[in-house]
């Protein structure tokens, strides 16, 4: 079926084909691909319309690592108060393997895999809908980046930038919640598909 699929339609195949991607190549992404991609982000559908996204967008190298850095911190710190307590031990090994796993502390860019474009995904703190929202502009955005012929990877652990000493140098506003940021770049390999559960769809009679 999934053959089918992906020779019949353009829409399908990218969907079918998009990856998280977590290496990139050394190259730069211009400025009219990244609008064509925000565009696309803009086209998801919103709560009421509200449309409450509002992008922070890096492309400066430097710039990225030192949040990428800062954020890796916040991220061990998190994990250890989350997760501390009664299970010591459990909490220890656990942090021990995500150390040596994501290599947090060692790699130059541990968040955001060393992609040349990263963009933070905010909105109103205040909209109940804002995280679905976001998560639609997100969705339409990297699969706008598959069509491009770019790849893309959802960063969940972004939104810990709030807590990073250089926040400020986002300019977010006060109102406004970083949800999510989905980095953008020219992708050096090519993952395996991870296989779908499919019994998870229940036809009510
Ligand atoms: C809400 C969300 C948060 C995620 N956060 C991260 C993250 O912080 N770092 C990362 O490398 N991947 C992150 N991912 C990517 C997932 O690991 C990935 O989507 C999943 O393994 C399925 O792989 P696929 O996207 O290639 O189909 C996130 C995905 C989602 C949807």
């Amino acid at each position: 079926m999934e053959t089918e699929i992906l020779s019949d339609n353009i829409t399908l195949r990218t969907i079918y084909e998009r990856r998280s991607v977590r290496k990139f190549k050394n190259i730069a992404i211009d400025h009219d691909t990244i609008t064509r991609i925000l565009d696309a982000g803009r086209m998801a559908p919103s709560a009421m319309n509200k449309q409450p996204w509002k992008f922070y967008i890096l492309t400066e190298k430097d710039t990225i690592k030192a949040f990428s850095k800062e954020i890796a911190k916040v991220t061990a710190r998190t994990f250890v108060k989350s997760h501390s307590g009664s299970d010591v031990i459990r909490t220890a090994i656990q942090l021990l393997h995500m150390l040596k796993e994501g290599d947090l502390f060692k790699r130059p860019d541990p968040i955001f895999h060393g992609a040349p474009v990263v963009v933070f995904i905010a909105a109103p703190r205040e909209n109940e809908w804002a995280a679905i929202d976001v998560g639609m502009c997100a969705q339409n955005m990297m699969l706008a980046a598959k069509a491009l012929g770019l790849d893309s990877c959802p960063i969940g652990l972004a939104k810990y930038v709030e807590q990073t000493k250089i926040f400020s140098r986002l300019q977010v506003p006060l109102a406004e919640q970083v949800h999510l940021a989905v980095i953008f770049g020219c992708g050096d390999e090519e993952p395996d598909v991870h296989k779908r559960t499919r019994n998870n769809a229940f036809f009510i009679e």
